[in-house]
C-alpha cells in the first residue's frame, strides 16, 4: 500500500516576492509532468483570487507544457456572471485558458449564478474527478481556502464534493469544493504571498491539525509556494528556497505516481 502522502509533512517552497511568481508555474508544471507520465486526462483544478494571475500568466510562455490532455475545474466560484470582474472563470480565462488555446470542452465552468444553486453543486460534483490529480489553492488572511471560510458547516461536509456557501466576503454566496476533495487530490499546490497572509499560513502550517477554525490546514501536507513575506511567521516548518531552474522541480514531486484507470 502506498505510503499516504497525506500524512506527511508540508513541503514549503520559499521565493522573494519577485520571483514567486515564477517559482509557483515552475512548480505547477513540475506537476503536470509528473501527471503526464500516467496515461489518460490530467484534471487540474483553478484556484481563484488575485494570487494566482500572475502566476497563470507565466504558463503559456513556458517551454514543454501540453495542454491537450489537461482538463480545467475551479475550486471555487462566486455566484456572479462568468464575465463579472468578481468571477474566478473570468480571471483564469484572461491570465491562461484564452491563452493556451484550450477547447471548451476542457474547461468545467462552475455555474455559480444559477438559481437553483444545490442542483448546480451536485452537476458540478458529477463532473469531477476523484481524485483530482492537481488541485490549486489560496488562502485568505483569515485561513479560509476555496470557498470554506473558519466556522462554516461545509468544513464537516464529508458526504457532497461540491456545496453551495453563504461566504462573509462578498460576493456572499459562493459555491466551492468540499474538504473530502481537497483531502483526495493527488497534488495539492497552495499559494500565498504578502505578509498580510504570514499569520494564516503560520497556523495552517504549525499547530492543531482542526480545520474549523483555520481551513487551510485541510491542505497542510501539500507543497506550499510562498513569498518571504507570507512565509515570515513560519517557526518550526521547514522550508526549501525556491529558485529559478530545474532544480526545483524535485521539491515539489510528491513522487505519487497514480496508477489512473480513468479516462
Ligand atoms: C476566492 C478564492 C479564495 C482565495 C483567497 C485568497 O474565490 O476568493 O478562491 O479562496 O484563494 O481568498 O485570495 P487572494 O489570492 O486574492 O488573496
Amino acid at each position: 500500500m502506498e505510503r499516504d502522502l497525506r500524512t506527511r509533512e508540508p513541503r514549503v517552497v520559499v521565493a522573494t516576492p519577485e520571483e514567486h511568481a515564477g517559482v509557483a508555474a515552475d512548480a505547477i508544471a513540475a506537476v503536470l509532468g509528473v501527471c503526464a507520465e500516467t496515461p489518460g486526462c490530467i484534471s487540474v483544478a483553478l484556484a481563484g483570487g488575485s494570487t494566482p494571475r500572475p502566476i497563470y500568466r507565466e504558463l503559456p510562455g513556458m517551454e514543454g507544457l501540453t495542454w491537450d490532455r489537461v482538463a480545467f475545474w475551479f475550486g471555487d466560484e462566486r455566484a456572479v456572471e462568468p464575465d463579472d470582474p468578481e468571477s474566478n472563470h473570468r480571471m483564469a480565462r484572461a491570465a491562461l485558458l484564452d491563452r493556451i488555446g484550450v477547447h471548451r470542452g476542457q474547461i468545467h465552468r462552475m455555474e455559480a449564478e444559477r438559481e437553483d444553486g444545490d442542483v448546480a453543486a451536485e452537476q458540478y460534483a458529477l463532473s469531477l474527478p476523484d481524485p483530482l490529480d492537481v488541485l490549486l489553492l489560496g488562502i485568505g488572511s483569515d485561513g479560509h481556502m476555496a470557498s470554506l471560510f473558519p466556522g462554516s458547516p461545509a468544513l464537516q461536509e464529508e458526504r457532497r464534493r461540491v456545496v453551495f456557501v453563504k461566504a462573509p466576503a462578498e460576493p456572499k454566496r459562493r459555491m466551492t469544493l468540499t474538504p473530502p476533495v481537497i483531502r483526495s487530490a493527488v497534488f495539492r499546490i497552495v499559494l500565498a504571498r504578502g505578509r498580510e497572509k504570514a499569520d494564516a499560513v503560520v497556523r495552517a502550517l504549525e499547530g492543531p491539525l482542526d480545520p474549523m477554525t483555520c481551513p487551510a490546514r485541510l491542505a497542510r501536507s501539500g507543497t506550499w509556494i510562498l513569498d518571504s513575506d507570507a512565509a515570515s511567521r513560519l517557526e518550526s516548518t521547514p522550508r526549501s528556497f525556491g529558485e529559478p531552474g530545474v532544480e526545483r522541480r524535485r521539491d515539489v514531486n510528491d513522487g505519487t505516481a497514480k496508477k489512473r484507470g480513468k479516462g
